[in-house]
């Protein structure tokens, strides 16, 4: 787990740097500062994190000592980590961080809808920027947004309040049966999509379609691919999940 090896590995770093002050290295300030980042970044290394962990944990111990010199009331860094955490959240878990969907893909994804009246679901809808204008311009659809952490979604439920054919609610896509949507919008990450194809086999109904913003299912072949030129800078991924359901083996 990704938080478990980051605490891991700074907890490494202290242990090494303060097993070297007590052996009577001459370390202060700075070069202490530096010397535990390197430390945690090499054990990092040797934990296989992802290699940008590496440069995080190179930094993070200076940027702290460089920090508590500018003399900030320590009640602005209790108000910048609350802020951070109500909008990322589980992000450490779950690797999923928030970025918004632009108007020029959101346009996209329109041309994707079915024509008819039906049900779509933005899967982590974020603050709502696929939501709302899908709804606005798609009177005859209902689209549901699902975040999960509590800052987008203030955000969302304020600006989507009084739009008559969104549901916008605060949750867990993946409790969510995806049963009963034509279309499911999800712009998310590389980690869960394995998973997401999985939920979206089992669960999708015959002609409902999976749209995944930039972010390929390894190994799942898509209906087609609407390219970045044409969807915003971001490429579409479009799949059928029913479709390409095992069938299961008559004995
Ligand atoms: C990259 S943002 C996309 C936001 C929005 N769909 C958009 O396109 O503008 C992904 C969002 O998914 C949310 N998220 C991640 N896992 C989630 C889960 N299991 N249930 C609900 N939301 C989740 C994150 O909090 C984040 O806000």
């Amino acid at each position: 787990m990704p938080l478990i090896r980051f605490v891991l590995s700074q907890l490494i770093g202290w242990a090494v740097v303060f097993a070297a002050l007590k052996l009577g290295a001459p370390l202060s300030g700075f070069a202490l500062a530096i010397s535990q980042g390197a430390l945690a970044a090499l054990a990092s290394r040797a934990l296989r994190a992802p290699r940008w962990w590496h440069a995080f944990h190179l930094a993070f111990t200076p940027l702290v000592w460089a920090a508590s010199g500018l003399g900030i009331p320590a009640g602005w860094y209790l108000v910048a980590f609350t802020v951070l955490a109500l909008f990322y959240w589980t992000s450490f878990r779950t690797q999923v961080p928030l970025f918004l969907t632009n108007a020029a893909t959101t346009h996209a994804v329109l041309e994707l809808l079915p024509a008819g009246p039906a049900r779509i679901l933005d899967a982590g809808a974020g603050t709502g920027s696929l939501v709302r204008p899908l709804a606005a311009a798609r009177q005859d659809c209902q689209i549901v947004g699902i975040e999960a952490a509590p800052g987008p979604w203030l955000i969302g439920r304020v600006l989507a309040a009084g739009a008559p054919n969104v549901a916008w609610r605060r949750g867990d896509f993946w409790a969510e049966s995806w049963a009963d949507y034509d279309l499911i919008y999800a712009f998310l990450s590389p980690v869960p999509m394995p998973e997401v194809w999985i939920k979206a086999q089992a669960e999708m109904r015959p002609g409902a379609r999976l749209v995944s913003n930039s972010f390929a299912i390894p190994g799942a072949v898509p209906d087609f691919v609407v390219p970045a030129t044409a969807a915003g800078g971001r490429e579409l991924y479009v799949y059928s999940p029913a479709a390409k359901r095992k069938a299961p083996i008559k004995g």
